[in-house]
Order: C-alpha cells, then sequence, then structure tokens
C-alpha cells in the first residue's frame, strides 16, 4: 500500500510506502525536506499537515506537542501516512546527486586533537565517491541496527579523505570503540550524506556560525566551502565550549581570521578552569551572540549543537528579531 505526498505550494509530489517515513520517503524520491535528528527529538522537519491524515507508531515523538498536532502540524521524520496528504514544509529542493548512500570506508588515520576528541580520517574504495554538502552528517551503521551520527568536517573539493570530529562519551558504544580498540586500517560502514545544514548560497546576507563542542566540525566544513567558492559575505564565528582543552581546533579559527578580514571568531567558554588562564568571553555561546548582535534581523544563523543549545538559541535568536526561515541548525543528542 503506498500513498500520495503533494508539498503546498511546489509542483513536487512523492510516494510513501506503508510504514515509511515522509522524510524517508522524500528522500528516495531524490527530495531534501529539512531534517537533522530523523529521531523525533529536535523538530528541525516539523511542517503542516494541509490535508490527510498522519499517524506516529510509537505515539506522539518528543518534539512535538499536543497542541502542535492538534492545530495539525507533524514531525515528517516520523509521521506515517494513512492516506494521501499534502503537506507544506520550510524548504524543498532538488537533491540532485546528493543522495544517500551505503558504502564502507577505511580508518587512514586518526588524530587527538583533546584528551576526549579525536580526528578520524576515512577512505573510501577507489572507485566510489561521497556526493555531499559541507555540514552535512554520516550514519556509521552498527551491529543489532544502531546507528550513531557524525558530521562531516571536511569539504567535497578536498574530499580524499573524510573527516570526523568523534569525542569520547563514557560508556560509548561507538566512541568507546574508536577510543580503545579501533586501528588505522579498520573498515567501518556507513550511511550518508544525510541532513539539511549546509551553507544556503542565495543569500548576501552577513552569517554567524556557532558551533558547540564538537558541533564545530560541520562549521567547519562550510566555512572551508565558503573560502574555497570566494565567499565574501562577514562571518562571525562562534565556538562554545565548557574549557579550553574543548576547543581542539582553535587555531584554525584564529588562523581563518588573520587571513580573512570578512571574518571574525569569539571562542566562549562556559566553565574555564583556573589552569586554562582565560581572559576571553564566558558563559553560554547564544549569550555572547546576542550580547554582539542585540538585532539580529539582517543575519543568516548556522548553529550545530547538542539540544539544549540549539533550543535555548532559538528562543534568545527569535526574541532578537531572528525570522525562523534564516536559522538553519543541526541538533545532535550524543548517543552512548
Ligand atoms: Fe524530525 Fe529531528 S525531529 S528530524
Amino acid at each position: 500500500m503506498s500513498y500520495q505526498v503533494r508539498i503546498a505550494e511546489t509542483d513536487h509530489a512523492f510516494d510513501v510506502d506503508d510504514g515509511e517515513s515522509v522524510i524517508d520517503a522524500a528522500m528516495r524520491a531524490g527530495l531534501m525536506l529539512p531534517y537533522s535528528c530523523r529521531g523525533g527529538t529536535c523538530g528541525t522537519c516539523m511542517g503542516d499537515v494541509v490535508e490527510g491524515r498522519i499517524a506516529y507508531p510509537d505515539g506522539l515523538p518528543p518534539a512535538i506537542d499536543g497542541d502542535q498536532d492538534e492545530a495539525g502540524k507533524a514531525l515528517f521524520c516520523q509521521a506515517r501516512a494513512t492516506s494521501d496528504l499534502v503537506i507544506r514544509v520550510g524548504e524543498v529542493r532538488d537533491a540532485g546527486d546528493i543522495r544517500p548512500q551505503r558504502l564502507p570506508a577505511r580508518v587512514e588515520r586518526v588524530e587527538d586533537c583533546a584528551p576526549d576528541v579525536r580526528r578520524v580520517f576515512l577512505k573510501l574504495p577507489r572507485d566510489k565517491r561521497l556526493a555531499f554538502l559541507p555540514g552535512q552528517y554520516i550514519d556509521f551503521l552498527l551491529r543489532g541496527g544502531q546507528r550513531r551520527s557524525f558530521s562531516l568536517a571536511n569539504t567535497p573539493h578536498d574530499d580524499e579523505l573524510l573527516e570526523l570530529h568523534i569525542r569520547h562519551l563514557p560508556g560509548g558504544l561507538f566512541s568507546g570503540y574508536v577510543f580503545n580498540d579501533m586501528k588505522e586500517g579498520a573498515l567501518l560502514r556507513f550511511e550518508g550524506p544525510l541532513g539539511n545544514f549546509f551553507l544556503r548560497d542565495d543569500s548576501d546576507r552577513p552569517m554567524i556560525l556557532i558551533g558547540g563542542g564538537t558541533g564545530f566540525s560541520p562549521v567547519k566544513g562550510i566555512v572551508e566551502q565558503a573560502l574555497h567558492t570566494g565567499v565574501k559575505r562577514p562571518m562571525h564565528i562562534y565556538w562554545g565550549a565548557r574549557a579550553r582543552p574543548d576547543l581542539y581546533l582553535d587555531a584554525l579559527p584564529r588562523e581563518w581570521e588573520a587571513q580573512h578580514s570578512n571574518i571574525a571568531y569569539t571562542p566562549v567558554l562556559s566553565d574555564p578552569a583556573a589552569e586554562d588562564e582565560w581572559s576571553g568571553s564566558t558563559g553560554f555561546v547564544h549569550e555572547q551572540v546576542v550580547r554582539d548582535h542585540p538585532d539580529l534581523s539582517g543575519f543568516d544563523v548556522y548553529m550545530s549543537g547538542p539540544p539544549p543549545m540549539i533550543n535555548a538559541a532559538k528562543t534568545a535568536f527569535a526574541e532578537a528579531g531572528l525570522p525562523a526561515d534564516r536559522l538553519f541548525y543541526d541538533s545532535f543528542e550524543a548517543a552512548p
């Protein structure tokens, strides 16, 4: 059994199979709709059901409440069609050749860049390439159907190796493997690229780019791509972290700032240790952004980080005048 999904105010339509999420069906049809976590927790995929009915096989997901559900809102990463649908979403793009694939990759190199962060570089088989947009992520496919998501930190023009920044989580299934057992040459399997956190090039507004912890990795990809393509828009990069060692590639954004007059860089520590001898900004990174830019109405904002950071920033930035459609974010829950 399948149903048809039409996207209101566009010419796009696609079929969704019984039990398939609307987002998965759209991807299968070569369309990119907004999504990030695909787990019902971030809210990125929320849109409207204009006509038709949907159901959630596991009950209402965490990122939608009863009132929103009643009002016809839906999380399309979890929603299953139970009739033909007309839906409205914030943005729809033709994916072109940016289609998720399942690929093997070998660990080419591992670099320790903080006590609990490693840069892992992966090499694809010789006859394979991954078409992706900087800022997107991949899912490692683990035994038992489990997945672990990591953003790509490199760019398509520098794709001989795929670069990921992996933080060690206490008791972490995959990160424990990466830090304790994984050797260079290890074979991994992943699906990607995924997500719609990437640079929109149809704007000339100044940008604010925020990374929280290892959320710096997609920001790195986006900025390197912007520099490569000669983007001249002002970019104010923020990196929010707990203490100084967590700014594990701090020299890189400092170098961008020194070499490019359109780039500013502000690291912000929420809990610097005495030995950090930190004289820079402190507190929550989104609060520093609003202190520096009390009127956000003229900006595009890109941010990647854990849900508490993203949720706090969404509220603060809306209050500072940022229109909802100029906020692009990747909200990642670190899975153990
Ligand atoms: Fe659907 Fe996160 S809630 S993508």
